[in-house]
């Protein structure tokens, strides 16, 4: 046994005997590493399998060679509907799983779609990697920059294929953009403007705790995050908007366009300063912790970057209720998913650069599937990297814990945390709920 397996497995076995978890992360866990060949059939397995996971799990199905071998939900209900759901487009039933460690021990399973709350992402995806399978983790990578930096290192050291649903990075129009950037065509970029306006950001109406619904395992719900009582306004989509399971509009819409932002610059590093302003302005018969109405502004080293948004409204600079502008000395491109379009500044009466008319856009998912299917067979890196992935995350959480801690953030990047700032920094770190164990790498 090699000294980097033998350190493995005894971390391994600290972390299974901390988490009270048991059967993978032994002796077996490199055992299904296996490289399938490019006609080889790929078995994936759904974890989370209500929303987007879902419908990741669909993109998969519609590429040929592909078989969905288990799906795992902590709601019975959810659980049951999914898997007569793909009976039906694959002729086979899925093994069906409440707890995702079972899903996690079976070997026919070569990679996992990871649907659930950002909460959960980390652990789940350190597990999965352990247990030798490639992965398809939602957005926002995790709930946390201390889980991020965990799953950068996860990802590396057992090198698996890893795509974080970023599914812009696969969107054709989004590379056009990142082309007429890069090769100077909006001349130079000094600031991107970022907003995200939704009525879903103002969470639910606010509902008494409740006893929990039959066929809903809460305490897997909850996992890492602290113990509370049933409330349905925090549960099934609504979770985004408290702090223990997401980040509200700015993580969840915002880490897609955050990361439009950092591409047109190719940023892999935090921002030199963050300061965020805003809070609970609005709908207080609504159930949401994360702010309703802000605004950040990040300064990078050649331009800056300004956030904004205002939940439960859905109007927008441009008329668009979500996009960004990227402005450079000579033009200024506007785009969101639906459209995209140049307009040009002007010197002399003239147009310094052509105008580019509103040109269509279209969703991505499906080829960032595509390109998540190709990379588990090249083994190559996908589209959307755990590092890419991390960075777009870091600065939306950035956004946050200025708010919550009401500073202005300067960040050291030797000590991999806020410069003189306690307060912020015990925000990098989640507090896991036993038995769940934070994972070290
Ligand atoms: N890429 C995109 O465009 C996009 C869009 C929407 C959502 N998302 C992301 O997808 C993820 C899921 O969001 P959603 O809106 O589908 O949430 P959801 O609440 O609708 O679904 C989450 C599912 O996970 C299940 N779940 C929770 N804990 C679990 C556990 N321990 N084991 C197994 N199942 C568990 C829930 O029961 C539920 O069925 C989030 O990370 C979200 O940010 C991405």
């Amino acid at each position: 046994m090699t000294t980097s397996r033998r350190d493995f497995i005894k971390q391994s076995s600290q972390f299974v005997a901390a988490s009270g978890l048991s059967g993978i992360l032994t002796n077996e866990t490199f055992a299904n590493t296996k490289i399938l060949n490019a006609n080889e059939k790929l078995v994936v397995g759904l974890i989370g399998a209500k929303g987007m996971g879902n419908h990741i799990l669909q993109k998969h199905l519609k590429q040929p060679g592909v078989e969905c071998g288990a799906i795992c939900d902590i709601d019975d209900s959810i659980l049951n509907m999914r898997a007569v759901e793909v009976e039906k487009i694959q002729g086979k039933k899925p093994k069906m799983y409440k707890d995702f460690r079972k899903l996690l021990e079976d070997k026919s399973i070569d990679a996992v779609i990871i649907g659930t709350p950002d909460h959960w992402h980390c652990l789940i995806m350190v597990m999965a990697c352990q247990a030798g399978k490639d992965v398809y983790v939602e957005k926002p990578m995790a709930n946390s920059m201390e889980e991020c930096n965990i799953m950068v290192k996860a990802a590396r050291k057992y090198n698996r294929v890893v795509q974080v649903g970023q599914q812009q990075r696969s969107g054709e129009q989004w590379q056009k953009i990142m082309k007429l950037i890069k090769e100077g065509k909006i001349g130079q970029l000094r600031k991107i403007n970022v907003w995200a306006n939704f009525n879903y950001g103002i969470g639910q109406l606010k509902v008494p705790d409740e006893p929990v619904p039959k066929g809903v395992d809460f305490d897997m719900w909850l996992g890492p995050a602290p113990q509370r009582t049933f409330n349905k306004s925090r549960f099934h989509g609504s979770w985004r908007m408290f702090y223990d399971y997401g980040g509200g509009l700015i993580t969840d819409w915002g880490v897609h366009l955050m990361d439009m932002a950092l591409w047109a610059k190719d940023v892999m590093k935090a921002p030199k300063s963050v300061f965020s302003t805003g809070g609970l302005m609005s709908y207080a018969d609504h159930a949401h912790e994360t702010a309703d109405t802000q605004s950040v502004v990040y300064q990078l080293d050649d331009y800056t970057i300004n956030w904004d948004h205002t939940a439960g409204t859905q109007i927008g600079p441009y008329n668009k209720n979500y996009g960004l502008a990227f402005i450079g000395n000579d033009a200024t491109i506007v785009a969101n998913r639906e459209s995209w379009e140049m307009f040009s500044e002007t010197e002399d009466g003239k147009y310094k650069v052509p105008l580019i008319p509103p040109q269509f856009g279209k969703e991505s998912h499906e080829e960032h599937v595509k390109n998540f299917i190709e990379c588990i067979k090249s083994r190559k890196d996908p589209n959307c990297t755990v590092e890419i992935a991390r960075v777009a995350a870091m600065y939306t959480h950035m956004g946050n814990i200025s708010l919550r801690t009401n500073s202005a953030l300067f960040w050291d990047e030797g000590n991999n945390n806020f410069k003189n700032n306690p307060e912020a920094n015990r925000l990098l770190v989640p507090n896991y709920r036993k038995p769940w164990v934070l994972p070290t790498i």
